[in-house]
């Protein structure tokens, strides 16, 4: 596959970043960790992959804004361009050694979305997106499931979790949607779980609470596979609210169906 030159900027910038972060990944135990919040560990990994993406992605598109979790906000002099990059989505499965976490990268121009890349270094699986473009896993195009009955369907979710969230809500929402679906899943990479929605893996994924930089990416991958996103209300709202709601066409809309009962429970 020929990716343009944009994309091999973001390419090469996660690459170099998850060299980084396999390294830290194989002495998790050693790391250094502080405590940022309940349940949040920033680790020095975390910041290194962050350097390193900030490093390449400006040295490359010198004057492109820059919002890193880890580094807050950069706004660059281009005034319509933007990265928005989580160095590692997937913090607390690191720290337990759980192999299941990313780089995102998403690229906004003005308010759109028009690049977007997940890469998780242990399985070596790049998921890139670029508006119009379609989305690709390595080399092989992609495709949202196809599955239209909820009883069939194979479901993501966020749990609120130490401090963050309502329980009661994500309940409520859970005790519906559960009884409905072949299976419910919480694997905690958010910037994953839209990249395997988009990939056909899961049917559909619900989260409220994120944050830009947990989903920007993975926006555009699931609609660029030809998936529905939107936020628990159906508004193109995921960044602001941060709630997302992302599947095909069928079970998207069901989903948003559960969700609208569920708050009136
Ligand atoms: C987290 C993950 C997780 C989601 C949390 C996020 P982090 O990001 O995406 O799946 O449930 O809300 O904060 O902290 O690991 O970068
Ligand atoms: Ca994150
Ligand atoms: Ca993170």
């Amino acid at each position: 596959m020929i990716r343009s030159a944009l994309l091999n900027v973001m390419t090469a910038a996660a690459r170099k970043a998850a060299r980084s972060l396999n390294r830290d990944f194989g002495e998790v135990e050693k790391l250094q960790v502080s405590l940022k919040g309940p349940g949040n560990f920033v680790t020095a990994a975390d910041r290194r992959a962050e350097d390193i993406l900030r490093t390449e992605l400006m040295k490359a598109r010198p004057g492109y804004g820059f919002i890193g979790e880890e580094g807050g906000k950069d706004a660059g002099t281009d005034g319509s361009h933007t990265w928005i990059v989580d160095p590692l989505d997937g913090t607390t499965n690191f720290l337990h050694g759980i192999p299941q976490f990313a780089i995102s990268i998403g690229l906004q121009r003005d308010d759109t979305i028009v690049a977007g890349l997940v890469y998780n270094p242990i399985t070596d699986e790049l998921f890139t997106a670029e508006r119009g473009k379609g989305a690709f896993l390595n080399d092989q195009r992609l495709r949202v499931a196809g599955r239209r009955q909820l009883s069939d369907a194979v479901v993501a979710c966020g749990l609120p979790h130490l401090g963050r969230g309502n329980l009661k809500h994500f309940l409520d929402e859970f005790s519906l949607v559960q009884e409905r679906v072949a299976g419910l899943r919480r694997f905690g990479s958010a910037a994953l779980d839209l990249a395997w929605t988009a990939a056909g893996r899961l049917d559909i994924y619900w989260e409220r609470n994120l944050s830009p930089w947990d989903m920007a990416a993975g926006i555009l991958l699931v609609r660029e596979a030809g998936g529905f996103v939107s936020d628990c209300n159906g508004h193109d709202a995921m960044l602001p609210t941060g709630d997302i709601v992302a599947g095909n066409e069928d079970m998207h809309r069901e989903l948003l169906a559960l969700l609208k009962k569920a708050s009136k429970s």
